[in-house]
């Protein structure tokens, strides 16, 4: 196990994943009372209170196998007029952490039409979000049976059943293709690597696959215009990691946010994606290049799309020249003149997203191609 905090505690703050304060929006929690399952080949469940240490083992991916219906019960929390039924194995730091969504998704989103909760364990995050009205319908996705059933209990008890769409699912495996969400939130596991002694489906993402396959998949589930926040943990990851795994699924990087006021502790942050509109792209940063303009014809220079490019012609022909960027048809591409370009000087472009194709650098007095450009 990890330690962490206080050692005179349970070794791991099952809710926490770090020095943040355990308590949610839900104050303090009461037990429950309905029959329910119980995990069978490991250990009883721990029974403190939510501001309390979790002292049960997590449930690993080889336990999940083995869990069957036995009499257990919850202890439940109260998320602004939803009483919310969850036991401490359950808990991903949901309570804690997690509860950040809701001034974010306020801020950021308003109130959407259906939002999905990936990786939502009791959903302290979705039902926290459909009680402070950030959503019409929610729907919760967890692979752990588990988790399902303390989200059905609480359905049952705030007679939410109109309001709440389930999903028992591995990934996205199990969503139904007619499915389509206007938000994805998730606090999915932070860690690519164990963290543990005992293997968690709360902490553990080996090799990124959860994160690799929800990257893959959840684009196909968008409204148009749709977006995706994930809660990810610096602890864990860098927002790099997961860059790639957005575009190759069909995504967009909107950004990577930072948010210092709410109840995370600092290595918390966002990666917000939409699906990809081809062309657009978000907070890219200026990507710099240098274009040597020669004689025969100077350099071919390839570029992608991704701008915008911060394009340095430099004079090597020998001679003073105006340039001009046109396009294969000839149409300029800026409005004013770049002016002339002493021998062995430089100069900045004005900053350029281009679409595909080819382009051309020409002298304006002599009709001459100074270099190319190809963008692909
Ligand atoms: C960090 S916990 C978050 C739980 C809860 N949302 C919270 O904030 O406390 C990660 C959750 O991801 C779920 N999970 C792990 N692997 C998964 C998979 N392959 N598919 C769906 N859910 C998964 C776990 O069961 C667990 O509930």
């Amino acid at each position: 196990m990890v330690r962490r905090g206080d050692a005179g505690r349970a070794a791991w703050r099952g809710g926490d994943h770090g020095p943040v304060s355990g308590q949610g929006a839900g104050g303090a929690a009461r037990r429950g009372t309905r029959a329910h399952l119980k995990i069978a080949g490991i250990g009883p469940l721990s029974r403190q209170r939510d501001s309390g240490p979790v002292a049960g083992p997590f449930i690993s991916l080889l336990n999940l196998a083995t869990i069957r219906p036995m009499a257990d019960d919850y202890l439940v929390s109260e998320f602004n007029g939803i009483k919310l039924a969850w036991s401490p194995e359950l808990d991903g730091g949901g309570r804690g952490f997690g509860q950040d969504y809701v001034p974010l998704v306020r801020h950021l989103f308003g109130k959407v039409g259906r939002l999905a909760e990936f990786c939502a364990g009791p959903a302290y995050i979705g039902f926290s979000l459909l009680a402070h009205d950030c959503c019409e319908h929610l729907v919760l996705i967890d692979v752990n049976p588990r988790a399902i059933d303390a989200i059905h209990e609480t359905i049952r008890m705030n007679g939410l059943a109109e309001k709440v769409t389930v999903y028992l699912s591995d990934g996205l495996g199990a969503i139904p293709p007619t499915e389509r969400w206007d938000l994805v939130v998730a606090n999915p596991p932070h860690f690519r690597e164990p963290v543990g002694d005992v293997p968690s489906i709360i902490t553990d993402d080996p090799g990124w696959r959860v994160h690799r396959d929800f990257y893959g998949g959840v684009g196909g589930f968008l409204t148009p215009g749709g977006s995706v926040l994930v809660q990810e943990n610096s602890e864990g990851s860098a927002p790099e990691d997961f860059l790639q795994m957005i575009e190759d699924g069909g995504l967009t990087h909107t950004s990577t946010l930072w948010y210092g006021g709410g109840q995370a502790g600092p290595g918390f942050y966002y990666l917000w994606s939409r699906k990809a509109l081809p062309g657009l792209v978000f907070d890219p940063g200026v990507r710099p290049a240098d274009l040597k303009l020669g004689p025969g014809g100077g350099q071919l220079l390839d570029l992608d799309p991704r701008g915008p490019w911060a394009l340095r012609l430099v004079n090597l022909t020998g001679r003073p020249v105006r340039p001009r960027l046109t396009d294969d048809a000839g149409q300029d591409q800026f409005w004013l003149p770049f002016g002339e370009l002493g021998t062995e000087s430089a100069t900045e472009l004005p900053r350029m997203a281009l679409r595909p194709g080819g382009y051309q650098v020409r002298d304006e007095t002599s009709g001459t191609v100074l270099a190319r450009i190809r963008v692909s």
